[in-house]
């Protein structure tokens, strides 16, 4: 190393450390549960937010994320955190309407067009900020939001076009009764799981179907046993970080901030990482033999599906969200 250089990373140092404390003898690590692989955008985004936490701490914070489900589906991770025996999760959104009803307004099938629309709500605080807070009477505090993309129906034997190509068909949903819903009103048989059993149900023909954006259909490979997949588009449903409501207020404010800007960045990262991983996903998965179809009539779903909106935007603050994403179209 050049003598100059040396010096310039000595200076650096010097000056780090006057406004980094030291560490303490006791690290605190916050562990993450993630359900999808480490390929997906969300896992490099919270990569990224746990090196940043680490550098700005001194290595006083970090953080650990567990993907693949190890910790368990993201249902019963979301109740760890909910109980404190887990940090932090990631989790779909229909997850947390069972807890307050209101969430189900983000659960809504065309609610949103494109990422670039979401990524305008999601994690802006005048429009969610009062509803992410929601939920801390019940141990959790929503920390922001990803996104998931778009989703689509995938059958085993052929592609949908309209809701009547659906009938009789049985499709995995997630855990939430407006998803259930949302696909006998899309013309079909809405059937609750967790993800990881997706695979196995429609190989044993528990299941038809089912239905995700491109990265979950490729990366777990639903595409081998369901390769019919058709752009219907119905649902940017999008993916909270949540964490224990004691464990956040009891951070230190300067910490507190720290985790918050970290997680600013690793939010803009992903959505701006996430339609480049689908379009590799896809091209993955028709390498594998997954066919995709845009010849499907949305206007006849997003028809379809219109009373079930209306049927659960009955609070003030589910009509005043969903007012405000219509002013920002
Ligand atoms: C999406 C979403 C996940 C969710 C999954 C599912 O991929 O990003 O959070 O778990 O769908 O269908 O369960």
């Amino acid at each position: 190393m050049k003598y100059a250089s040396y010096l310039s990373i000595v200076a650096g140092a010097i000056a780090l450390s006057a406004v980094i404390p030291a560490a303490s003898a006791a690290p605190v690590n916050f562990e993450i549960a993630f359900n999808q692989t480490d390929t997906h955008p969300q896992f490099k985004a919270l990569q990224m937010f746990a090196d940043g936490l680490k550098a700005r701490t001194n290595g006083e914070y970090t953080a650990e994320v567990f993907p693949n489900e190890l910790l368990g589906a993201q249902k019963e991770t979301v109740e760890m955190v909910q109980t404190g025996t887990l940090a932090m999760s990631v989790a779909a959104a229909s997850l947390l309407e069972s807890w307050n009803p209101d969430f189900s307004v983000f659960n809504l099938p065309y609610l949103f067009n494109s990422i670039d629309e979401q990524k305008k709500v999601l994690n802006n605080p005048e429009i969610v900020g009062d509803l992410y807070k929601s939920v801390s009477d019940q141990g959790v505090v929503v920390l922001g939001s990803f996104t998931a993309g778009a989703r689509s129906v995938y059958l085993k034997d052929r592609f949908v076009k309209t809701p009547a190509d659906l009938a009789g068909e049985k499709i995995r949903v997630m855990q939430s009764d407006t998803n259930v819903q949302m696909l006998k009103y899309m013309g079909g048989v809405g059937i609750a799981m967790g993800q990881g059993e997706v695979y196995t149900a429609i190989q044993t023909g528990v299941l038809d179907g089912g239905e995700n954006n491109e990265i979950v259909y490729s990366s777990l490979k639903h595409v081998e046993v369901a390769p019919y997949y058709s752009y219907t588009r119905h649902l940017m449903i999008p993916d909270y970080l949540v964490m224990n409501v004691d464990l956040f207020n009891g951070l230190p404010d300067d910490i507190k901030t720290i985790v918050k800007e970290e997680l600013a960045k690793a939010f803009d990262f992903e959505f701006d990482a996430f339609a480049a991983d689908a379009a590799k996903a896809r091209a993955d998965a028709e390498k594998a033999g997954g066919k995709f179809s845009e010849d499907v009539d949305m206007d006849a779903f997003r028809a379809a599906v219109k009373p079930l909106v209306d049927s659960k935007l009955t609070t003030d603050v589910t009509k005043t969200i969903y007012q405000k994403i219509e002013a920002l179209r």
